[in-house]
C-alpha cells in the first residue's frame, strides 16, 4: 500500500483529498444497481449470515470513541428509518463506567478505525460477556476487534496515517448506511427510498470530489479565523453529527476550542454566547429540518451573529439574512448521504487553519492514532 504524501504537504490533507477513491473502494462490489428483474441492494458479505438475527433484535447499540463514534451518530437516523429498530449511542468509556446494560437480545455494533482503542475492545469483551450479537466495522483487517467479533464490515478505506482521522469517518458512514441498507432490504415500503440511497451512493464520489473545489475557499475562511479563541459549530438531524466532528477536527488539529452544538438545544444555553465577535458555522443543506435551522439563523442574526452558513448549492438566498454571513455552498445529496459531503469543508478548514497557526496538522501535542491504553 503507497503511503507515501505524494503531491501533498501532509497526510491529512492528502486523506482529505483521496476521499473520492477511497469512498470508491468501501463501496466496491457491494452496491447491485438492479435491472429488469433484480432490485437495487447491497452486498455485505461479512454479515450475510447474521442479517436474520440482527433483524431480529430489540435493539442495535453503536459503540465506538472520538471520529468513529461521530460516524456512527451520522448513520443513526438512516439505521433507525430503515430498520425500525431503536439505536441507541454508547461512547466506550462511558459505557464501561455504568456498566450499562447489555442484552442477549441487542446488537452492538463497534466502529473503530485501527479496531485496536482499548475503550472499545473492552467494551467488546463486556457485550460478548452479556451475550450481545457483535458486530465489527473496522478499518484494519487482523485487528483485535475483527478478530473478536462475531461478524463485520471492512470499511477498505486505506491506510490512514493522519491522526486527525478524515477519510476513515466519511467510508465509515458510508459503510454504516450500507449496514442500513442492508438490514432494510427485506421491506417493499422503503424499496424506493433505498433505492434512492443506492444510486445516491454511485453518485457520492463525484460529488466529493466537487465539494473538494472548496479548498481555496476555506484556506481563504482560514484565514479570517486565523487568530480567533472559539468557534461553534450548530447543525441538526442528520447533521448533528457533523458539527460535532467537525468541531472535534478544529479542536484536534488547529488547537483551537470549538464546541458542536445540537441546534435545537440553542436556547438552552448556548445562545448566551452569541456576539458580534464570536464565528459560529450553521448547518443548514436541505432535508426535513431545513426551515428549522433558517429560523436557528434568524435568531442567531438577531443577537449578531457572526455567522458562516453551509448551505445547499443555490440556497444561499434562502439563508442570508441581512446579507451579512458567510456562505460554503456544497452539492445535494439523498439527505443521509449528506453528512459525507457536509464534513469535508470542515476537514478542509481544519486543515489549513492548522497550518497557518503553525501547528503539526499530522502529529497533534498529546494525542496518538489509536488509544490502546485505558
Ligand atoms: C484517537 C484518534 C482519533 C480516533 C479515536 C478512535 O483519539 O486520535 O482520530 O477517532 O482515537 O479511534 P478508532 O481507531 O477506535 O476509530
Amino acid at each position: 500500500e503507497q503511503i507515501n504524501k505524494g503531491k501533498y504537504e501532509h497526510y491529512m490533507q492528502k486523506e482529505i483529498h483521496e476521499q473520492p477513491e477511497s469512498l470508491t473502494t468501501t463501496m466496491r462490489g457491494r452496491l447491485i444497481r438492479g435491472g429488469s428483474c433484480k432490485a437495487k441492494s447491497v452486498l455485505l458479505g461479512g454479515l450475510k449470515d447474521h442479517l436474520k438475527t440482527i433483524r431480529r433484535s430489540r435493539r442495535i447499540v453503536f459503540i465506538g470513541c472520538g471520529t468513529s463514534y461521530n460516524a456512527a451518530l451520522a448513520a443513526r437516523p438512516i439505521l433507525e428509518e430503515l430498520s425500525g429498530i431503536p439505536v441507541t449511542m454508547e461512547i466506550a468509556s462511558d459505557l464501561l463506567d455504568r456498566q450499562g446494560p447489555i442484552y442477549r437480545e441487542d446488537t452492538a455494533v463497534f466502529v473503530s478505525q485501527s479496531g485496536e482503542t482499548a475503550d472499545t475492545l473492552q467494551a467488546l469483551e463486556y457485550a460478548l460477556e452479556n451475550g450481545a450479537l457483535c458486530v465489527g466495522i473496522t478499518n484494519t483487517v487482523g485487528s483485535a476487534i475483527a478478530r473478536n467479533t462475531h461478524c463485520g464490515v471492512h470499511i477498505n478505506a486505506g491506510c490512514e496515517i493522519g491522526v486527525a482521522s478524515t477519510k476513515a469517518y466519511t467510508s465509515q458512514i458510508v459503510v454504516m448506511a450500507m449496514l442500513a441498507l442492508a438490514i432494510g432490504d427485506d421491506t417493499i415500503s422503503s424499496q424506493a427510498r433505498r433505492g434512492a440511497i443506492i444510486d445516491g451512493l454511485f453518485d457520492l464520489p463525484s460529488k466529493v470530489k466537487e465539494v473538494l473545489k472548496l479548498d481555496q475557499e476555506m484556506k481563504d475562511l482560514a484565514k479570517l479565523l486565523i487568530a480567533e479563541q472559539s468557534l461553534l459549530v450548530f447543525g441538526r438531524g442528520y447533521n448533528y453529527a457533523t458539527a460535532l466532528e467537525g468541531a472535534l477536527k478544529v479542536k484536534e488539529v488547529a488547537l483551537m476550542h470549538s464546541e458542536g452544538i445540537l441546534a435545537g438545544e440553542m436556547k438552552h444555553g448556548p445562545l448566551a454566547l452569541v456576539d458580534e465577535t464570536l464565528p459560529i458555522v450553521v448547518i443548514a443543506t436541505r432535508d426535513a429540518c431545513f426551515s428549522k435551522q433558517q429560523s436557528v439563523i434568524q435568531q442567531l442574526h438577531a443577537r449578531k451573529g457572526r455567522l458562516i452558513v453551509m448551505c445547499t448549492k443555490g440556497d444561499a438566498a434562502s439563508v442570508c439574512v441581512g446579507g451579512s454571513s458567510r456562505i460554503i455552498e456544497v452539492p445535494r445529496v439523498e439527505d443521509c448521504l449528506q453528512p459525507v459531503i457536509n464534513i469535508v469543508p470542515l476537514q478542509l478548514l481544519a486543515y489549513h487553519l492548522t497550518v497557518l497557526r503553525g501547528y503539526n496538522v499530522d502529529q497533534p501535542r498529546n494525542l496518538a492514532k489509536s488509544v490502546t491504553t485505558q
